[in-house]
C-alpha cells in the first residue's frame, strides 16, 4: 500500500510517505517554503496544506498521485465537539472544522490526479499516538501522547500490541498541559506554540517556588487523566512583552510550572504502566519535547526504556497517520529507520550547485579530517551531510559545529544564530564515550529528546555545552549508524582530546533549519561561519572569523 500522511491542520505542516509499510520519506513543509513552522496557527490558515513537502514525497518515491492507496490526513473534523462544549469558547473552531471538512477537495486541488475519496480523516491522537507507538523500535509499547489539543481531548494513553492501538484514556480539553505551557510561554513574552523550549530553558535559571500553588491547580486525577485549572501567571509574576527582560520571579514561575508539569507526566507514566506491565514507554505530542521532563519519567517511572518520536511535535502527525492507515489497510508496518528522512542530493548535484554559485571549493581527501581541523583551531563549522532531519532537532546533517572547550563559544554561537543567551547548545558525543561524560538521561540517545548530567570533571572542560545546572542536551553518535559523523568528532578527539563537539542546527535567527544546498550557501554567506561542509566538499571563509582566546588546553 502506498499512502501518504498529511499534517496541516494547526501548525508544523508536513507530509510523510509509507510505502508497503515502510517510511520512505518525511518532511517539513517550512524546509521548502521557507517560513518557519510553515504556518501561524491560526483558523484561517487552517486549509493551507503541506504542497511542496508532498508532492517531495511523492516525487522521492517515483509515485505519482493517482497510484496512491489513500491519504491520511491527521484531524478528524467530525470528532469536533462546539466551543462551548471544549470549554475553550474558541469561535476559530467553526472554521478549522470546516476546512478540515474540505481537505479531500483541498487536497485533490494540490495533487492533480487523486481521489478525494482515498482521503481518511485519523483523529489527531491516534496520528500522533501511532508516530511513537508504531514508529519506536520496540513493536509492544505503552504510549503517552502529550498535547496541547486535538478535536476534543489533550492527552491520549494507550498500548500497541502487534501494531494495533489500544486506548486507555484520553483527557477531554479544555484541561491540557501543553496549552497550559503555551500560555506560560505567552506570558513570559515569547512565540505561543513555538518558543516553549525557551521556557524550559529558562527554568533552570529559577527555583519552584510557586509549586504549592500550582500543586492544587494541577493534578492527575488518579484515573489516566489530569486537570489543569485556569491559572492567572500575573499572581506570580507580570507578563513580560517580547525582547522584555525577565527576573527572579519570572524564572521562578517558569521552574514551578515546569516542576509540576514534570511531577504529573510522572503520575500519568506510572498509571499506564499500571495499566500495561509494558517495559517501553513511547511518547509525541508537542509536550514529548521537553527533555527534561522526559529525563524525569525515565528515572522515577518503572518503564525501563522510553522512546519519544523525534518530530514530536504535530509535524510527526503525518508520519503518524500514514502508519495507522497502512495498518488499517492490512499492512505490517515497520519501525522508522532514524530521524533522516528528508531531501538529499548527490555529490555532483552539490558539485553543481557550488560551480553555479561560482565560488572557490576543495574536495578533500576526508571531509571529516578537515572539519576536525577547523573546528580544533576554533573556527565555527556549517556542515551539510545527507538526508535532512524530521523534527525540529539538527542531528548531525543540518547542523553548525563549535569547540565545545570555550565558555566563550556558548555567546558566540548565540550570536551567530541571533538567540537569547541564556539558552544552551547542546553536544554531540561519540556513543562509547558518552558514559564516562554524561550521566542519569538514557544512553544511547540518538534524537536529543532527554537531558544529561555532565560529570563533575568534565564540566570546566566543556563549558560550552554545560548549562547552568550541569546538565547537557546530549546526542549519541554511533559509529554504525551516523560513519561520517563518528569520523569526524574522533578526528576532533585525536586533535584536542574532547570526544564531543558543539552541535546546533544550520539556521539563523527566525529562519527554518537549512534543507537544500542553497540555502546552505546562503547561510554560509552571511553568517560568520569558517567553513562550509557540504557533501565532500569544502568552501572556506577567505578570512577567519572573530574567536575568543585563550585556546584551551587540551588534556590527554
Ligand atoms: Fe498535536
Amino acid at each position: 500500500m502506498k499512502v501518504l500522511g498529511i499534517n496541516a491542520i494547526y501548525h508544523d505542516p508536513a507530509a510523510a510517505l509509507v510505502v508497503d509499510g515502510r517510511v520512505v520519506a518525511a518532511a517539513e513543509e517550512e524546509r521548502f517554503s521557507r517560513r518557519k513552522h510553515g504556518k501561524r496557527p491560526l483558523p484561517w490558515s487552517a486549509w493551507e496544506l503541506p504542497e511542496l513537502s508532498a508532492a517531495w514525497c511523492l516525487a522521492e518515491a517515483g509515485i505519482r498521485p493517482e497510484e496512491l492507496d489513500a491519504v491520511a490526513y491527521s484531524f478528524d473534523p467530525a470528532l469536533m465537539v462546539t466551543p462551548e462544549e471544549t470549554g475553550l469558547f474558541d469561535d476559530g473552531d467553526v472554521m478549522r472544522k470546516r476546512y478540515a471538512q474540505m481537505a479531500p477537495d483541498f487536497l485533490a486541488h494540490a495533487l492533480p490526479g487523486l481521489d478525494p475519496a482515498k482521503v481518511h480523516f485519523v483523529k489527531h491522537h491516534v496520528a500522533h499516538a501511532a508516530s511513537a507507538g508504531k514508529a519506536a523500535p520496540q513493536r509492544d509499547n505503552a504510549v503517552l501522547v502529550l498535547d496541547g489539543r486535538g478535536e476534543a481531548h489533550s492527552h491520549l494513553a494507550g498500548r500497541y500490541v502487534d501494531g494495533q492501538l489500544e486506548v486507555l484514556a484520553g483527557q477531554a480539553l479544555p484541561h491540557s498541559l501543553g496549552l497550559m505551557y503555551e500560555e506560560l510561554t505567552d506570558h513570559l513574552g515569547f512565540l505561543r506554540s513555538s518558543d516553549e523550549f525557551k521556557v524550559m530553558a529558562m527554568a533552570s535559571y529559577g527555583k519552584p517556588r510557586f509549586l504549592g500553588e500550582l500543586s492544587e491547580l494541577v493534578r492527575a486525577t488518579g484515573d489516566g487523566g489530569f486537570v489543569t485549572e485556569r491559572i492567572d501567571f500575573s499572581e506570580f509574576a507580570p507578563r513580560l512583552g517580547k525582547d522584555e527582560p525577565w527576573t527572579e520571579d519570572h524564572a521562578d514561575l517558569a521552574a514551578s510550572v515546569q516542576t509540576r508539569l514534570e511531577e504529573v507526566l510522572v503520575d500519568l507514566a506510572r498509571w499506564v504502566h499500571e495499566q500495561t506491565g509494558e517495559k517501553t514507554l513511547t511518547m509525541a505530542g508537542g509536550t514529548a519535547l521537553n527533555c527534561v521532563a522526559n529525563t524525569r519519567i525515565l528515572a522515577e517511572s518503572p518503564f525501563e526504556h522510553v522512546w519519544v518520536q523525534p518530530a514530536a511535535g504535530d509535524a510527526g502527525t503525518a508520519l503518524g497517520s500514514a502508519l495507522h492507515v497502512a495498518h488499517e489497510l492490512g499492512d505490517r508496518t515497520d519501525p522508522m529507520p532514524g530521524a533522516a528522512l528528508g531531501r538529499g542530493w548527490t555529490d555532483d548535484e552539490i558539485e553543481r550547485w557550488l560551480q553555479t554559485a561560482a565560488i572557490d571549493y576543495e574536495r578533500p581527501d576526508d571531509v571529516a579530517e578537515t572539519v576536525a581541523e577547523v573546528l580544533a583551531d576554533n573556527g565555527i563549522v556549517a556542515w551539510f551531510q545527507g538526508r535532512s532531519e524530521y523534527g525540529p532537532r539538527a542531528l548531525g546533517h543540518r547542523s553548525l559545529l563549535a569547540h565545545p572547550g570555550f565558555e566563550a563559544n556558548l555567546e558566540r554561537m548565540n550570536d551567530v544564530k541571533g538567540r537569547e543567551q541564556f539558552r544552551p547548545v547542546a553536544p554531540m558525543v561519540l556513543l562509547e564515550r558518552a558514559p564516562e561524560l554524561f550521566s542519569r538521561g538514557p544512553i544511547p540517545s540518538p534524537y536529543m529528546l532527554f537531558v544529561h548530567d555532565v560529570a563533575e570533571e568534565w564540566r570546566d572542560r566543556i563549558p560550552t555545552v554545560t548549562h547552568v545546572d550541569g546538565t547537557a542536551r546530549i546526542q549519541t553518535i554511533d559509529a554504525g549508524t551516523e560513519p561520517l559523523v563518528h569520523r569526524m568528532i574522533s578526528a576532533f578527539e585525536r586533535r584536542t582530546g574532547l570526544p564531543v563537539v558543539v552541535n546546533t542546527s544550520l539556521n539563523t535567527a527566525g529562519r527554518p533549519m537549512v534543507d537544500d544546498p542553497r540555502d546552505a550557501l546562503e547561510c554560509f554567506g552571511s553568517a560568520p561561519v569558517d567553513l562550509l561542509a557540504i557533501g565532500p566538499f569544502v568552501v572556506r571563509r577567505p578570512r577567519p572569523t572573530p574567536r575568543p582566546t585563550p585556546r584551551p588546553t587540551p588534556r590527554s
